[in-house]
């Protein structure tokens, strides 16, 4: 019981802001070694990103790097070339998301790395694929959306909000790193068979594009017949070459929308920013009579311009507006419990505080409490998204800059003076203690 999935598993995580250092933070919660190499005196660029205080290091930081080590290592002086030539000796995995070129400048690159230790598994993260015409570009979060064609779907598809719009979530960033950990863990199983370590390549444009794969479906479909029967657009507006933006639809087959609700009294009720539920229409007549009954309009059951699935499509926006009336009155949690118990596909529209003060996420690992000690005493994260029936992770702290330098050292077997020479030098910058 409790035996972590990758116990003994040794990674050099060269990693910073958020694509790389989530996919370690998860390496390091299934149980693996991992020491994260810092510039000396810099460290991670997010320590000191969107910082609650100017003396502590930030939220950011905190939640992607908890259960980790921190070495504070120059890679570009001789001595930290031979410490992590060392490191990487032992390693399993190497883990990399410098910008294009970077690692080859310092001389780790997968070819150097495989040469230096062949079992050795080498994954990096870099904006594009190596076949795209923007692979050097250098990458962040909208750098991807952009790219993959998931601000060009995201947002409102009519009138002055008309414009390509950011998803609020991390897409080309900690979804990247998540693809990056399939790659990686995969990895480790074929070397079950081979005995050889594998470069894994993930860029933050495949990550992304690998959500918007039904996209490509409408794409394909539009290109046939040239329209989407799931758009507000159908059947009377106009479609143009591409894929719309996507407004609240559901997306595929079934009838999904957003409605106003009546303020619930709680967080945001004041501002109105979101009383609103989610309520889906599926294509079966026996799911559509639970709704209509649920909510009184049993008309619709008999009416040809609303009782079949493809009638509804052509109707949708009557089917919005004479719904939107019936939620005007209610509350959000009122309507969920309503087509709940009857049901129905339906939800809340949750703000980010809604979804950190609900207790019952507090179950040990869909929002956890860490405990940093210090200053900053516990903060709330989102822990490890599955569960293991066997294996429970930790949360743990997160490293301070260089925290574990004379620790890996010495575990590399340097002796105190050569230590302290590498402190003097600039090589590493020890925490002070
Ligand atoms: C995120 C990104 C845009 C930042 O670019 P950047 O500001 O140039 O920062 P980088 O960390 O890549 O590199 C800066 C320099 O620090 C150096 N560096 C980093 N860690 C070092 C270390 N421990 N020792 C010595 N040098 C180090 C790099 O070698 C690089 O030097 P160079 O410019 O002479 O080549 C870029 O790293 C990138 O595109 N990464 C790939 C995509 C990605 O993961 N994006 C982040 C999404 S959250």
């Amino acid at each position: 019981m409790n035996t972590a999935p990758l116990q003994g598993i040794k990674v050099v995580d060269f990693t910073e802001v958020q694509s790389g250092p989530s996919c370690t933070q998860m390496l390091a919660w299934l149980g693996a070694d991992v020491i994260k190499i810092e510039r000396p005196g810099v460290g991670d660029a997010t320590r000191k990103e969107l910082q609650f205080d100017p003396n502590l290091p930030s939220y950011y930081y905190l939640q992607l790097n908890s259960d980790k080590k921190s070495l504070t290592l120059n890679a570009k002086t001789e001595a930290g070339k031979e410490i992590l030539t060392k490191l990487i000796k032992e390693a399993d995995i190497f883990v990399e998301n410098l910008h294009p070129g970077a690692m080859d400048k310092l001389g780790f690159s997968w070819e150097a790395v495989h040469q230096i230790n062949p079992k050795c598994i080498y994954g990096t993260i870099k904006g594009f694929p190596l076949s795209s015409k923007y692979k050097d570009l250098k990458a962040y979060e909208p750098i991807a959306q952009v790219t993959a064609a998931a601000a060009s779907t995201t947002g409102w598809y009519e009138g002055a909000d008309n414009i390509p719009t950011q998803s609020g979530a991390a897409l080309g960033d900690s979804n990247t790193g998540m693809h990056l950990l399939i790659g990686l863990l995969a990895a480790l199983c074929q070397r079950e068979k081979t005995g050889e370590g594998s470069y894994v390549y993930q860029s933050m444009h495949n990550a992304c594009l690998n959500l918007c794969r039904i996209k490509t479906r409408d794409q394909l479909t539009l290109d046939k017949i040239g329209y989407l029967t799931q758009f507000p657009q159908y059947p009377n507006g106009k479609f143009g070459d591409c894929v719309p933006r996507s407004g609240n639809i559901e997306g595929g087959g079934v009838l999904g929308w957003t409605y106003k609700c009546k303020p619930a009294g709680g967080y945001d009720s004041e501002t109105d920013a979101n009383n609103f539920v989610y309520i889906v229409l599926q294509r079966g007549a026996k799911d559509f009579e639970l709704f209509c009954n649920a909510v009184g309009f049993q008309d619709w059951l008999t009416n040809p311009d609303f009782a079949t699935a493809d009638a509804r499509d052509r109707n949708k926006n009557a089917i919005y507006q004479r719904i939107g009336a019936w939620t005007a009155d209610k509350t959000k949690f009122e309507v969920t419990d309503i087509l709940g118990k009857a049901g129905v596909p339906v939800a809340p529209v949750l703000s980010t505080k809604e979804v950190m003060t609900d207790e019952s996420l507090y179950d040990g690992n869909t929002l956890v409490k860490i405990n940093q000690g210090g200053q900053i005493g516990e903060f709330v994260t989102v822990g490890c998204p599955f569960t293991i029936s066997n294996y429970q992770p930790s949360y743990g702290p997160a490293p301070a800059l260089g925290e574990n330098t004379e620790e890996v050292l010495k575990g590399l077997g340097y002796t105190d003076a050569q230590i302290a020479e590498f402190a003097n030098t600039g090589v590493t910058q020890p925490l002070k203690k």
